[in-house]
């Protein structure tokens, strides 16, 4: 990018939560945004914000949005994967089709997207890529075994492709968000076939991460994160997003593993 160029940066799932207010802060930091939503119309604007139509478990759908945000801007700087969903409940209560849909848009759509994009970034010697992960990427999370074990396959891809772009001037970090306050509970499943025997320790740990929630971060709070990433002269791999975030990142690093493991079962009331 030479020095008076606009940097461009094309963001997923802008529509609403954690994209759209990253894609408002990345506008008003002086980005040209693309954003994506799977309902977006023609030639759609919001705050700035060029929309484009892109369902991310397509292969045809993720091509035609990037190509159209190449074609109108000319380059892509910065990538923000960042559309998608939870999966709640037991391991045992979802259907191998739930986890296979719900891998399909967390994993495979950050997949999809990213091999798009990479031919671009290499032609222009540069880039940055940012995987919206989570702190259920570094922890375990009861009840939400998939979608945490969704948010592990970004870290270890994150941080694999990160040693294979570097030589092209490209560099990969996962930004992780604690519990934010945005739409993703309305908009994500729980198991769809329940299981009675859990129902009580189910209903315990639902009410803990409620309370979590109550006094969790705003959309606004990891958009900043999300800003600092792309800036960030150093880029590191891991972008832990605010106060709790980084707690339990030191925790699960330096704690004896049985004392990380009291802890977590006692903060979700499921000891
Ligand atoms: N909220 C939290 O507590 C939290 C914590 C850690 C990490 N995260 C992560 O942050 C990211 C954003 O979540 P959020 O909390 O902001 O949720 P949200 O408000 O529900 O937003 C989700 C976004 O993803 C898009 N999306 C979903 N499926 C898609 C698909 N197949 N193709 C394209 N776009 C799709 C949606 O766009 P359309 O429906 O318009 O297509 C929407 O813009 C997710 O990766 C989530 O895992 C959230």
């Amino acid at each position: 990018m030479s020095a008076t160029s606009q940097p461009v940066a094309f963001i997923t799932g802008a529509s609403s939560g954690i994209g759209r207010a990253s894609a408002r802060a990345l506008v008003k930091a002086g980005y040209r945004v693309f954003g994506t939503s799977r309902g977006a119309a023609p030639h759609e604007v919001n705050d700035g914000v060029r929309m484009i139509a892109c369902d991310v478990t397509s292969e045809a759908s993720v091509a035609q949005a990037v190509a159209l945000a190449h074609a109108e801007a000319g380059r892509i700087d910065l990538l923000v994967n960042n559309a998608g969903y939870a999966l709640s409940g037991a391991a045992e209560e979802s259907s191998i089709g739930q986890v296979q849909a719900m891998f399909d848009t967390n994993f495979l759509g950050v997949v999809r997207v990213t091999n798009a994009v990479l031919p671009i970034m290499r032609a222009q010697r540069g880039g940055r890529i940012l995987n919206i992960g989570s702190v259920i990427g570094l922890i375990p999370g009861p009840f939400g075994a998939y979608y945490g074990a969704s948010k592990h396959a970004i870290e270890g891809y994150s941080e694999s492709l990160d040693h294979e772009v570097r030589p092209f001037g490209i560099r990969v970090a996962v930004i992780e968000p604690w519990a934010t306050k945005t739409s993703i509970e309305a908009n994500s499943p729980q198991g769809d076939r329940p299981v009675a025997a859990y129902a009580q320790t189910l209903a315990r740990y639902r009410t803990a991460f409620d309370a979590a929630m109550a006094t969790g971060d705003t959309a606004e709070d990891v958009a900043a994160t999300v800003l600092a990433a792309a800036r960030d002269r150093r880029p590191r791999l891991r972008y832990p997003s605010g106060k709790a975030a980084k707690q339990t990142a030191f925790a699960r690093r330096f704690l004896p593993r049985s004392v990380f493991d009291r802890t977590l079962r006692k903060q979700f009331n499921i000891a």
